[in-house]
């Protein structure tokens, strides 16, 4: 059938002031979304600046949140009167973002939109997001996104056809004028990948062992992907995936997995005779949470361990090339980096830097503190693929989480690390509040409390060794005595006020010390930053909203 009205016009627009996408992505509350010609200017922006996206073929999909199916209708309007001549669309609008990642290179896409505002609530008050994929899979680049901004200041006129709603209900091909739209099953490509990339084999034995495991899919997009891999492919009973109806408001949650958010599965993995393992994943699917029976493990040192263990891995036979974590994350990485004898590399926050790394071959293993980690099969993190590789991982060496964290700890030492993020503040305060930081943070050196003391201080600044770009201002780094660090910066992806985020981490090499509670044994650095910040006296606060 031939959904096409109108062959194609061009329309009068007005430019907003507010299209700069952040960390990941164009990200504001839907009600912005959803003023008149909001998604419309952004869209021709993106054709604007890379005009060589006309005659191509575009991946296009979503975690399903609240406006995700309105926003494809537009999308392909918009992108169809622009030249793009097939698009690949995941079936009822759903992609989780390492699927459209992946669909972007095995299909050889030129590009993906993928919609999503990752952890971010969603439904009608909630957030809405629009990202930008490159042809490698991966997010665009800051260049692009910069120039993409650029043009949304000065945008006049979109171009549109016009046309019936496009069936993303089922499968098949539609032909809307010039361009052929495909909706395809958004999962079975990336259940092929996996099992690629891991030993599904060794895996299938655990639920025959009487291992239980439990997903949390947080009412978001990996629900359908953990049911089909985790319960169809890998034989874990019916059940094992939690929440695994993907809900356009998330059933209302804050689909971000951490204990704070993910307090139902955390709950679980706290209580007598819980599963062995459990795992969650967050709103588009790309972040992921770990948790053994009553051992919590932290992203960073999640990172760490599949670095220390990648050797016992299909997706590594060939070895790891390379490292890079984001700048927060803790530095436990850096010493299985040192001991394998591997370059790491620190990028600023956001996966868009790692990208070229793994393009360039010189590296195939990244994480962030955020619950991020991914592999070079992809150019995104990528939830299921860590939790497939801790399931790997746990089933050719026939421990439990509990003990394997012991042992890394014996080994490479234990790093403590927390966030702690002050939300809704004034986002001048903030933004004045951290400019005055930057440029004074060198005067901290020589001061502490309780036997801590600032020995260097950094504002990181990072260029890409494969381009040569400069990325500054990526936030300020207190190196302490005893292994200990302190960072600051301000988050790039609320859509609410400014968000200070400040990252501790302290490294502790006596194994009498290694079940010291997290807090405890942070709270000098707590104490330290506190006094050094005033923040009651510089932004009116005093205890952080959210600790992770
Ligand atoms: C946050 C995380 C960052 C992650 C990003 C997208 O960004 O800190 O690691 O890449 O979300 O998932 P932030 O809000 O800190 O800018
Ligand atoms: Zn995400």
């Amino acid at each position: 059938m031939d959904v096409l009205v109108n062959q194609g016009h061009s329309v009068s627009t007005e430019p907003f002031d507010d299209q700069k996408p952040g960390t990941s992505g164009l990200r504001k509350k839907v009600a912005r979304f959803q003023e008149k010609h909001y998604v419309e200017n952004f869209i021709q922006s993106i054709f604007d600046t890379l005009p060589e996206l006309a005659g191509g073929s575009l991946v296009i999909g979503g975690d399903g949140r609240y406006f995700n199916d309105q926003a494809i209708q537009t999308i392909i309007q918009v992108v169809v009167a622009n030249g793009v001549e097939k698009l690949i669309i995941g079936k009822d609008g759903l992609l989780s973002t390492p699927a459209a990642a992946h669909l972007i290179r095995h299909t050889n896409s030129d590009a993906g939109i993928i919609l999503s505002a990752s952890h971010n609530p969603g439904g009608p008050e909630g957030d809405f997001g629009i990202k930008l994929n490159m042809k490698n899979g991966g997010p665009s680049p800051q260049s692009i996104t910069d120039a993409i901004y650029e043009n949304t200041k000065s945008v006049r006129t979109f171009k549109k056809i016009d046309c019936h709603s496009v069936d993303l209900a089922s499968t098949g091909q539609t032909q809307v004028g010039p361009a052929l739209v495909e909706v395809i099953d958004p999962v079975q490509d990336y259940a092929d990948l996996m099992e690629t990339q891991f030993d599904f084999d060794a895996i299938r034995q655990m639920p025959v062992r009487g291992i239980r495991m439990v997903f949390d899919a947080m009412s978001a997009v990996t629900g359908p992907y953990a049911c089909e891999i985790f319960e169809n492919r890998l034989g874990f009973p019916s059940g094992t995936v939690i929440n695994a109806q993907p809900l356009k408001d998330f059933g209302g949650g804050h689909p971000d997995p951490n204990p704070v958010h993910a307090h139902e599965l955390f709950d679980r993995m706290m209580s007598e005779g819980s599963p062995e393992f459990g795992a969650a994943s967050d709103g588009d699917g790309d972040r992921n949470l770990i948790v053994g029976r009553s051992c919590p493990v932290s992203p960073s040192d999640s990172l760490a361990l599949l670095a220390a263990n990648a050797h016992l891995v299909p997706a590594f036979s060939k070895g790891l090339a390379g490292i890079a974590r984001s700048m927060p994350t803790s530095s436990a990485v850096d010493r299985v980096a040192e001991k394998l004898g591997v370059p790491l590399h620190v990028t600023p926050t956001g996966w868009k830097f790692f990208g070229n790394l793994m393009d360039a071959g010189l590296v195939n293993l990244c994480g962030e503190e955020s619950a991020g980690t991914g592999g070079a099969h992809v150019r995104e993190k990528d939830g299921i693929w860590a939790v497939l590789f801790w399931l790997n991982i746990l089933a050719v060496t026939s421990k439990s989480v509990q003990d394997i964290m012991t042992d890394h700890w014996q080994t490479f030492g234990r790093t403590f690390y927390q966030r702690h993020d002050f939300e809704g503040l004034d986002e001048t305060r903030a933004s004045e509040f951290f400019s005055a930081l930057e440029k004074e943070a060198g005067n901290l050196v020589g001061r502490g409390v309780d036997g801590l003391t600032v020995v260097s201080t950094e504002v990181f600044e990072y260029k890409d060794p494969t381009t040569n770009e400069i990325a500054n201002n990526q936030g300020v780094q207190l190196f302490l005595d005893g292994h200990s660090r302190l960072v600051f910066r301000l988050s790039g992806t609320g859509t609410t006020g400014a968000t200070l985020r400040v990252y501790l981490e302290r490294l502790e090499t006596r194994p009498e010390a290694f079940s010291t509670d997290v807090a405890d044994s942070l709270s000098g650095l707590t104490k330290l930053y506190q006094e050094l910040l005033n923040l009651k006296h510089s932004l009116g606060v005093t205890e952080p909203t959210t600790v992770v």
